[in-house]
């Protein structure tokens, strides 16, 4: 039996990962939005498209939940896109709502799956759908650090002009402008960029990664990144559905590990078939970890809001 993946959102973010996860032959694949027809003509439309790739698995769209019961997986990327101007952090009351809601729905047909939120901003999503769905910290992941990093190698690869096969690149923290990309972990062929690039050409690359969403939006103008989010997505979900005991970059509740605890915040994730398997936790400088420190800091300020707004209700 193949496995099942629902993506809640049929926007930019949750069709692009539908046409990976299908031209991937991962899952069966349910898309899941609010408006009545996207999700069917966009299931339709990639599901049409198949036979030509060869990938025998089925894809449906529907606005009701029923469909996607005991999904393997399921994938949140319901919510607004930052416009121009807007910071992630501007999402953050509107897309709690939303969610709040799909995580409820998730957890009622699919009470055993593994969560992946996209929705930004990503870090006090992941809290959102925490509280709402009760799931351990093993079944419920946020998306961003593989994106992150994904950028990161992007730069570094094009800057030293090498195969982006060469380059992995890490980074860690919350997924916002105080994002903690890791030079001393980051690689050229096993050879740390430190090693191969000055200051001033890393902190460029750096500051590149860190306002790499930014970046997008304000050529885009109507939406955000989608491409490099949904490959970053099916990265996780293969992982999980593979059980590849793959480490990767991923948004994980902590408990003590890098002196943080109950907050979800960017880490070295072991994924498998039960999702987190790990979280794998290295050694910092002094100034590493100030930085992810400042970046959690900023994470917790969202998460109040949340914790907040919840109560208010
Ligand atoms: P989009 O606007 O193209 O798609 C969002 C979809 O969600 C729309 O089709 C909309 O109808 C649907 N939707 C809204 N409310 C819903 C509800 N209650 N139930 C089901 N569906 C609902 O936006 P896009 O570009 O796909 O981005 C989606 C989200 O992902 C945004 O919040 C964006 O900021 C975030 N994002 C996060 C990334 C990350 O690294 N974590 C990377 C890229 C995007
Ligand atoms: C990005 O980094 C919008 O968070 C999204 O592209």
């Amino acid at each position: 039996m193949r496995n099942k993946v629902t993506i809640v959102g049929a926007g930019n973010v949750g069709a692009t990962t539908a046409h990976w996860l299908a031209a991937k032959e991962l899952a069966d694949i349910v898309l899941i939005d609010i408006v009545e027809g996207v999700p069917q003509g966009k299931a339709l439309d990639l599901l049409e498209s198949l036979p030509v790739e060869g990938a025998d698995v089925s894809v449906t769209g529907s606005n009701d939940y029923a469909e996607t019961a005991d999904s393997d997986v399921v994938v949140v990327t319901a919510g607004f896109p930052r416009k121009p101007g807007m910071s992630r952090d501007d999402l953050l009351k509107a897309n709690a709502d939303i969610v709040g809601a799909a995580t409820e729905q998730v957890v009622k047909h699919s009470p055993s799956a593994v969560l992946i939120v996209v929705t930004n901003p990503l870090d006090a999503m992941c809290e959102v759908a925490r509280m709402k769905s009760g799931f351990p910290r093993e079944r419920l992941l946020g998306m961003a650090g593989v994106l992150d990093s994904a950028r990161f190698a992007a730069f570094i690869a094009a800057e030293l002009k090498v195969s982006v096969d060469n380059v992995q690149a890490f980074v860690l923290g919350g997924h916002g402008d105080q994002m903690v990309p890791l030079p001393r972990y980051s690689t050229v062929a096993g050879i740390p960029i430190t090693e191969l690039l000055d200051v001033q050409a890393i902190q460029r690359l750096v500051k590149r990664t860190a306002g790499g969403g930014g970046e997008i939006v304000a050529l885009l103008k109507t939406g955000s990144a989608y491409y490099a989010p949904a490959r970053a997505i099916t990265e996780m979900v293969d992982a999980i559905l593979k059980d590849k005991h793959k480490i990767l970059p991923c948004a994980a509740l902590l408990r003590g590990e890098y002196g943080i605890k109950d907050l979800f915040i960017g880490v070295p994730c072991k994924l498998g078939a039960g999702g987190l398997e790990q979280v794998i936790t290295i050694t910092l400088t002094a100034e590493e970890e100030k930085a992810l420190n400042k970046s959690a800091a900023a994470v917790r300020e969202l998460v109040d809001v949340v914790h907040a707004q919840a109560q208010s209700r």
